[in-house]
């Protein structure tokens, strides 16, 4: 007996189905039908069965085979012909796109390394400020002493942590790790501080916060006159 890997009704099955005499010869086809696919009945196959019963009993609708088979052979020539056309707009859609990507090349627009946040008064002393975050990635925090720029990159896998004013912590919702508002590590599994960006005066005394330049606590770097402002 030929085994059938796929679960649909052949043509062929379909014919013997609508063909059947009687009910005892319909579940016998059924049981062979079954037998094919190593007793697996799966639920579209028992849908597609039981549409051809419903035509079947008890009142007969499949009266002219010559009409019926014409109608299926139609529907899988037109199944053929969507799967044929899928792949040639597949195929097609492909090459247009590599081709629009060559001519238009990926550009990826940053923000700009090096920008200018407002003057010293813009920001209150005891506060993170959060306006520079979504933007640049940059928290800006002022004491009574200094203004600090502080990365939003968390040191253990990379997330971004959360400012808790209630706690008065960076919190990262990945696992948990925990900052100061000095940026220094104190609970979960961040390895290290975060780090800090070059901080400076402009000439028109607007701070410009320089990220292409980092100062990490764990080299001794945050004592290096640009890794804060004084205020
Ligand atoms: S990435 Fe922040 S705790 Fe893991």
């Amino acid at each position: 007996m030929k085994i059938y890997r796929y679960m649909k009704l052949t043509k062929e099955e379909k014919k013997l189905l609508i063909k059947a005499k009687d009910e005892p010869d319909w579940y016998s086809i059924c049981d062979d039908i079954k037998d094919r696919r190593n007793g697996i009945y799966p639920n579209y196959l028992a849908r597609e069965i039981l549409q051809i019963y419903q035509n079947k009993f008890p009142v007969d609708k499949y009266k002219d085979w010559a009409i019926l088979e014409s109608q299926l052979d139609r529907k899988s020539f037109l199944g053929w012909l969507s799967i044929g056309w899928l792949a040639f707009v597949g195929a097609t859609g492909g090459f247009f796109t590599a081709m629009i990507r060559f001519l238009f090349p990926n550009v990826l627009f940053e923000p700009p390394q090096s920008f200018k946040i407002g003057f010293p008064n813009d920001f209150e002393s005891g506060k993170v400020d959060l306006r520079f975050k979504k933007t640049h990635n940059v928290w800006i925090v002022r004491d009574d002493e200094k203004i600090i720029a502080l990365s939003t990159v968390c040191t253990h896998l990379g997330c971004t942590p959360n400012w808790i004013e209630t706690d008065r912590k960076f919190k990262c919702p990945c696992h948990g790790s925990g900052f100061r508002s000095s940026g220094i590590n104190f609970e979960g599994p961040a390895p290290r501080p975060l780090e800090r960006y070059k901080i400076v005066m402009a000439n028109d005394g607007q701070i410009l916060v320089d990220k292409t330049k980092k100062f990490n606590y764990e080299k001794g770097e945050w004592g290096r006159s640009e890794s804060f402002l004084k205020v």
